[in-house]
């Protein structure tokens, strides 16, 4: 079968997910972070998580410097900060957007839930990377609504 890019990218679309902002701090560099909605649970035990990094990303550098990183679950007011880390060159974390959670990461604020990981593979996957990231530490508000994504558009639970 012959795969349409459009096409194809607009079927994943269909399928609604969270969206995160990863965040890292390589040594000797600004924290920074990205959108991503590929973020998935993995495995239970270990506790291992995955996302996947666009080779031809801006970040790419940067999360090639770091043996750790964090993942923040968006919450359903958080549409502006998802949209601020997802521009180009529009990386650099704004001190007010974060703090620092047990591993010394930055955490975004007002998020859902967070997970602290420490890199426990990283594979190839065509034109993105996959990381794999063992949990370290994690936080999680169950008083809180998630942002979603879904067919290109930011939308929320009822
Ligand atoms: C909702 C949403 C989800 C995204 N998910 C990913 C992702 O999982 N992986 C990724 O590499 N980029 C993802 N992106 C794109 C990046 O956030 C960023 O915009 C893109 O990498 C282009 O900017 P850059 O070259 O500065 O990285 C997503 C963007 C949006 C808006």
């Amino acid at each position: 079968m012959q795969i349409d890019n459009r096409e194809f990218r607009d079927a994943l679309g269909t399928f609604p997910t969270g969206v995160c902002i990863i965040t890292a701090h390589p040594q000797g560099q600004k924290p920074f972070g990205m959108t991503a909605n590929s973020f998935a649970a993995v495995s239970l035990d270990p506790a291992l998580i995955l996302w996947s990094l666009q080779n031809s990303s801006d970040c790419f550098d940067g999360f090639s410097a770091i043996d750790k990183f964090a993942v923040s679950v968006l919450a359903s007011d958080q549409l502006a900060l998802s949209d601020q880390y997802a521009r180009r060159n529009s990386h650099d974390l704004k001190p007010q957007h974060f703090r620092l959670g047990k591993s010394g990461l930055p955490i975004i604020r007002g998020a859902v839930s967070s997970f602290e990981c420490n890199i426990w593979a990283k594979n190839p996957g065509g034109d993105h990377v996959i990381f794999i990231g063992e949990v370290t530490h994690f936080e999680s508000n169950a008083n809180k609504q998630p942002l979603v994504f879904s067919s290109g558009q930011y939308c929320a639970l009822r």
